[in-house]
C-alpha cells in the first residue's frame, strides 16, 4: 500500500515536514482527513521505522521496510564490505534477500538474483535497490530458496532467517539446525570441498549446487559446525560485533579472519569505509606476565576468531594470564583491533585497597569490566564509593590465577599516574 502513488506521496509529505521526528497528534488527525486512516497509520509507522533505519542505511529515508525485515537486515557498511569479495563474479544469487540490505551492495557491479518467499520482502528488495540506483541489476523472485533456479549463478550469498521458536537474540539465530533454511542446507549448496554429508543430501542442494557460497551467521555461532576448508570471518562495526560470515573454499582466503569496519561518518559513501583485517599469523607462543604500562582489550571479532595470540605477536604484547584475553605492553601500540588503555594502577584486587587508591586518584566515575572473576559489578561499584573529578576504567580480572584489579584511563586523558602504583 505504501508503494502506491498516494502511499509514496504521503510518505514524502511526512518526511518533508518531519525529517528527524514524528508528526504530532493534531497533524496525524489532519492527515487522516486527506488520506485513508489505514494508509496514514502505515505511513506513520514506516516513517518511524525509517528514522530508526538511519542507523544502518544512509538512504533510509527513501527506503521502505517491514519491522522484521529491518531488524534482520545487514547494515550498509557491513554489506559493502562483504560485497567486495564477490568482485570476480558476474552473477550472484542473494537467497533470503529480505528487504535488500545485501542486495543493494551486491548489485553495485554485478547482476543479482534476489530470492525470498515473502512477496513483500522481494518487492521491497527491488524498491530499495532502486533507491541506490542499482535496480537494473536486480531480478527479484518470490520462491522458497530450495526451488530457486540457480542456472548461470557464479556464487550464492545466503542470510537465513531465524526459525520461529528458535529462541531470542542473535546468538540463538544460527546455531546449526535452527535457522531457516538450516545451515547444513546452506553449506550443501557449495560444489567446492567441505560440504557436510547432511547438507549435500538436503532437498534441492545436490541439484542446485554453485561454485562458491557465502553464508551469514550469528556471531555466537559454534565454529565446530563450520565445514573444513571454509573461512570463518567475524565482523565488527567499530566495537560492535555484528556477524559471522562463512566463506566456502572458492571464496576463502584464510581459515579465520577478524574484520573491523571503522565506524566513521555515517553520511560517507560506504565504499570509503576503512576496513582492518586480522588473519592467523603462526609464530612463537606468547609469554604470560603481569600487566605493564598499557592494557589491550581485544575486539570481540578478534576473540571470536581465536586470534588473540596473533594480535599479541602483531603488537609485541604479552598475555596477562594464560586464560584471559587481555594483552599488555610497556610502549603504546596503536591498533584498530583492541581498545587501548593506559594503566594507572595494577595490583592484586581487594576492594579496600582499590577504594583508597580510587579516592587518591579522584575517580568519581568508572566503567567496570570484569573478565575471569565472579561478582556483581553494580554492587562492587556501590561499595567503591567513587568520588572525584576523574573518569577511569576499572578492570577486574585474573593475573597468574589471582584476582587482579587495574585502574586505567584512555591514553591522553588527564587522569595521571601518582604514587606507588603498580605492584
Ligand atoms: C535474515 S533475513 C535477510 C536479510 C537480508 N540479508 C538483508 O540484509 O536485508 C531472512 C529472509 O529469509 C526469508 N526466508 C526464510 N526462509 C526462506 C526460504 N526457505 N525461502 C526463501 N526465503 C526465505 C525470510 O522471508 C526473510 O526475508
Amino acid at each position: 500500500m505504501l508503494l502506491t502513488d498516494p502511499g509514496r506521496e504521503l510518505l514524502a509529505r511526512i518526511a518533508a515536514a518531519h525529517p528527524g521526528d514524528l508528526p504530532g497528534l493534531a497533524e496525524a488527525t489532519a492527515l487522516r482527513r486527506a488520506y485513508p486512516a489505514d494508509l496514514v497509520a502505515a505511513a506513520m509507522a514506516q516513517h518511524e521505522l525509517r528514522l530508526t533505519a538511519r542507523a544502518k542505511f544512509s538512504r533510509a529515508m527513501d527506503m521502505v521496510f517491514t519491522r522484521g525485515g529491518y531488524e534482520q537486515s545487514t547494515s550498509e557498511p557491513v554489506a559493502w564490505h562483504r560485497a567486495r569479495r564477490f568482485a570476480g563474479t558476474a552473477r550472484v544469487a542473494d537467497l533470503c534477500c529480505g528487504i535488500g540490505g545485501d542486495v543493494i551492495a551486491l548489485a553495485a557491479g554485478r547482476e543479482v538474483l534476489a530470492v525470498d518467499r515473502d512477496p513483500v520482502h522481494a518487492r521491497l528488495a527491488e524498491h530499495n535497490a532502486g533507491v541506490y540506483g542499482v535496480a537494473g541489476n536486480v531480478t527479484a523472485h518470490v520462491a522458497d530458496v530450495r526451488d530457486a533456479d540457480l542456472t548461470g549463478v557464479g556464487a550464492v550469498f545466503i542470510d537465513p532467517a531465524r526459525r520461529a521458536g528458535a529462541g531470542d537474540g542473535p546468538r540463538q539465530r544460527f546455531r546449526a539446525g535452527i535457522s531457516e533454511p538450516p545451515l547444513e542446507w546452506c553449506f550443501g549448496l557449495a560444489t567446492d570441498r567441505g560440504a557436510t554429508d547432511r547438507g549435500a543430501t538436503a532437498r534441492g542442494a545436490t541439484a542446485r549446487r554453485v561454485p562458491a557460497v557465502c553464508v551469514k551467521a550469528a556471531p555466537g555461532i559454534d565454529t565446530s559446525v563450520v565445514p573444513a576448508g571454509w573461512e570463518a570471518e567475524f565482523v565488527a562495526d567499530g566495537r560492535d560485533l555484528k556477524e559471522a560470515v562463512l566463506w566456502s573454499p572458492a571464496l576463502a582466503t584464510t581459515t579465520r579472519r577478524a574484520t573491523i569496519i571503522a565506524s566513521g561518518d555515517r553520511g560517507a559513501p560506504p565504499a570509503a569505509a576503512v576496513v582492518h583485517a586480522l588473519t592467523p599469523s603462526p609464530g612463537p607462543g606468547v609469554r604470560v606476565a603481569p600487566p605493564g604500562e598499557y592494557l589491550y582489550d581485544p575486539s570481540p571479532a578478534v576473540t571470536r576468531a581465536g586470534l588473540v595470540e596473533d594480535l599479541a605477536r602483531l603488537l609485541g604484547a604479552w598475555k596477562i594470564d594464560e586464560q584471559i584475553a587481555f594483552l599488555s605492553t610497556d610502549a603504546e601500540a596503536a591498533t584498530p583491533f583492541a581498545r587501548t588503555l593506559k594503566v594507572i594502577d595494577s595490583a592484586p584486587w581487594t576492594e579496600k585497597r582499590a577504594r583508597a587508591r580510587l579516592r587518591e586518584l579522584g575517580v568519581g566515575a568508572a566503567d567496570l569490566r570484569r573478565r575471569g572473576l565472579a561478582g556483581d559489578v553494580d554492587a562492587i561499584r556501590r561499595r567503591l564509593r567513587l568520588a572525584g573529578p576523574h573518569r577511569a576504567t576499572i578492570v577486574l580480572t585474573r593475573v597468574a590465577d589471582r584476582p587482579w584489579g587495574l585502574i586505567c584511563a584512555d591514553p591522553g586523558t588527564p587522569l595521571a599516574r601518582s604514587g606507588a602504583g603498580t605492584g
